[in-house]
């Protein structure tokens, strides 16, 4: 993976401050110098934790290969992005780059907020709030319609990696953590034709995962995702590359 560039030398004093939120990998930190922006930085250890876990042909591999938010930064630079710069914000945090904190390699994004200005709402919580309600249902479609037109490629969409923005509508969902690819052979980057069987599959995965957060969840996760069978569809194809 390539050399970070960071946008200055300046050391951000993160230690003193409190994460908004953390997932499993990382920490999230308002912008000390600026509120509207997010900065992530991995949960200590948690590289190496994950590198000296894995099976050995993954070990081959650098251990920034598990650094999340270097995958992530990786992720961002992805053709679809790139050439859709002006308008995947809508969904998708924008990504600025790296800053140098005493916590660690800093990355920092768009702090999506609600419309007091405080951290949004996951959808996971949303979900078990409000159920599945209209609301949340055309937010969905949106962020369907849009990841099928931009052909942006994600991990599975998991409603704790999706937050609530206000829109005019009511809301809209915006992608915080899980952009790229899971698996090893990115056919989906260089082919039309499978970036959008890529995200056909992510996104019956995703109204396949609603379902069970809205159900009583007498069966796991674990045993209701074996469960999931991609029904594959017509496909198009057109301006192949
Ligand atoms: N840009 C953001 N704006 C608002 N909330 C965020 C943002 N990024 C992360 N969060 C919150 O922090 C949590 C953990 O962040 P995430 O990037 O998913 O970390 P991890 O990589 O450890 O899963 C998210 O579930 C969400 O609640
Ligand atoms: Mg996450």
């Amino acid at each position: 993976m390539a050399t970070i560039h960071y946008q200055s030398d300046y050391v951000i004093d993160l230690a003193r401050e409190a994460p908004f939120a953390s997932g499993d990998n990382r920490l999230c930190f308002r912008h000390p110098d600026d509120a509207s922006l997010c900065i992530k930085v991995l949960r200590s250890g948690r590289a190496k934790q994950l590198y000296s876990a894995s099976p050995f042909y993954k070990r081959m591999l650098r251990e920034t290969y598990f650094d999340d938010n270097r995958r992530e930064f990786a992720a961002y630079q992805q053709p679809a992005i790139v050439r859709n710069k002006c308008t995947y914000h809508y969904h998708v945090a924008r990504c600025y780059g790296w800053v140098r904190t005493n916590l660690g390699d800093g990355l920092v994004t768009d702090l999506i907020t609600d419309i007091n200005g405080n951290p949004a709402q996951t959808l996971e919580d949303y979900l078990s709030e409000h159920g599945l309600d209209a609301m949340i249902q055309d937010a969905a479609s949106s962020l369907a319609l849009f990841f099928r037109t931009s052909l942006i490629l994600t991990k599975n969409l998991m409603p704790h990696n999706l937050v609530l923005a206000p829109s005019d509508q009511g809301y809209r969902l915006v992608l915080i953590d899980g952009l790229g690819l899971s698996t090893f052979l990115p056919l989906a980057k260089y082919s039309h034709y499978f970036a959008r069987r890529h995200i056909e599959k992510r996104l019956q995965w995703f109204y396949f995962r609603l379902e069970w957060e809205v159900s009583d969840r007498s069966i796991s996760w674990r045993d209701t995702e074996a469960t999931f069978r991609f029904s594959t569809i017509r496909l198009e194809v057109r301006s192949e590359k």
